[in-house]
């Protein structure tokens, strides 16, 4: 059985994650986003994102990254909330991504993931958060759902790659609930740490 861990990204992740990034953008938003716009990814320019934002302790700002057998599979990244929309609306914390190779979704890497980020977000103060999600991605939908999100009634667009994406905000007004999905809720998934 396969070995699962997360922990906190280093700046030498930044190289996996970003091709991590483009390989799971390129898995889940094909005939979202233009052909050439996903097969034109600059893994260089992304993986300087990535190290810009490893290395940047701006908005409480941080990213794990999940392993399978040693292999980086996945991260996710968290800040504190700074979009006019959310922050009115008493939103103080913002999932800001979370990526999965395809092979390795739906073992609880996902849960596991949003709890660090959860309990990151209440170690810098935050007591809420929300997420964009694109209105059109039901499986990211039922996932957020799942781990007892709700709409928050703010809708936007994702202006990426030359595509106009409608998108949708969703939040947890308490994230205990987050952060409670601990290790133990990982049903499929050996231990992870
Ligand atoms: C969305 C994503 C992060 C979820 O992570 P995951 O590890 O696959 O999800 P988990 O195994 O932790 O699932 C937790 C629960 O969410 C729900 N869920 C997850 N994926 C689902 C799917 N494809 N369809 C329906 N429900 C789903 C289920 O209730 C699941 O619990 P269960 O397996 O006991 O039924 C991952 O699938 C992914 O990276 N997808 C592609 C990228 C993406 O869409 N990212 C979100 C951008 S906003």
């Amino acid at each position: 059985m396969a070995e699962y861990r997360l922990r906190p990204a280093a700046l030498a992740d930044a190289r996996a994650i970003a091709e991590i990034n483009a390989a799971a953008w390129r898995e889940t938003y094909a005939g979202l986003m233009p052909a050439e716009a996903l097969a034109g990814i600059d893994l260089d320019d992304w993986t300087r994102r990535w190290r810009d934002r490893i290395s940047s302790g701006d908005s409480g700002q941080a990213v794990f990254v999940a392993f399978e057998d040693g292999v980086p599979v996945g991260f996710a990244r968290c800040n504190r909330q700074t979009n006019p929309k959310l922050v009115p609306l008493g939103f103080d914390g913002e999932i800001a991504s979370i990526y999965l190779l395809r092979r390795v979704q739906r073992q609880g890497l996902g849960r596991s993931l949003m709890a660090r980020l959860a309990e990151h977000l209440m170690c810098i103060g935050c007591a809420s958060a929300a997420v964009w999600v694109l209105r059109d991605a039901p499986k990211a939908r039922r996932f957020y759902e799942a781990l007892g999100a709700t709409r928050v009634g703010v809708e936007g667009v994702w202006e990426v790659a030359g595509a106009m994406l409608p998108d949708l905000a969703y939040g947890w007004r308490d994230l205990r609930v987050l952060a409670g999905a601990t290790v133990d809720d990982v049903r499929k998934a050996s231990p992870i740490r």
